[in-house]
């Protein structure tokens, strides 16, 4: 059982992060192998819409993406963790999430070879808001759940957190708990 971490936080040590070790944690104690992803040091440019990765399955753009799609598709479960960026997900959440694009084929179902590693996986998400309503949150919900409802991923679950300075959830008990709990189950058959 692989479980992959992508954090879409650009503060490493800060609160999405925080709660990503946590579910990373939850998810090695019950006995999966864990990587974890920061997405700002990678190099992940938006997707053109080239449509060639419709046609081949590869992405036209030479990136740390192309490596990333192999941890993808290598994983069992996949736990993202991303910070509210006015009320979206951030810009580096979003360009790695578009470029998923390269899975489909021109109808949106999954590229032949890769149905069999796609469907069923399993997706979970964190979320982080400076605003005590953790509900501003709900765009990046409805985008990964959706997402996953669409495609045929199985959808874990969110945690949604709110804390505005930085390392600030460290103290937060009971969001530390949900989302190690989410990792848990990540790494569930
Ligand atoms: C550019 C920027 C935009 C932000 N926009 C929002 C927002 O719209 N709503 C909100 O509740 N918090 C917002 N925040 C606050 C962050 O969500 C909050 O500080 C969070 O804890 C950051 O998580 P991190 O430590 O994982 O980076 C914003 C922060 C930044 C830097």
């Amino acid at each position: 059982m692989k479980v992959l971490g992508v954090l879409g936080s650009p503060r490493v040590g800060g609160n999405s992060d925080i709660l990503l070790e946590q579910a990373l944690a939850g998810a090695k104690d019950a006995g999966a192998e864990v990587e974890k992803i920061v997405l700002s040091k990678k190099k992940i440019s938006g997707c053109l819409d080239c449509g060639k990765c419709n046609e081949t399955g590869v992405c036209a753009i030479q990136d740390d993406m192309l490596e990333i799609h192999k941890k993808i598709l290598e994983a069992d479960s996949i736990i993202h963790s991303c910070p509210v960026y006015f009320w979206a997900m951030t810009s580096q959440m979003k360009a790695y999430l578009d470029r998923w694009c390269a899975f489909f084929d021109a109808e949106w179902q999954w590229h032949k070879a890769y149905y069999p590693k796609m469907k069923g996986k399993k997706i979970g998400l964190i979320t982080v808001c400076g605003d005590p309503n953790v509900s501003t949150a709900d765009p990046i919900v409805h985008s990964f759940k959706t997402t996953c409802e669409f495609s045929g991923l199985h959808w874990l679950g969110v945690v949604q957190a709110s804390a505005a300075v930085k390392g600030e959830i460290a103290k937060n008990e009971i969001s530390k708990k949900e989302a190690y709990n989410l990792g848990k189950k990540g790494a569930s058959t």
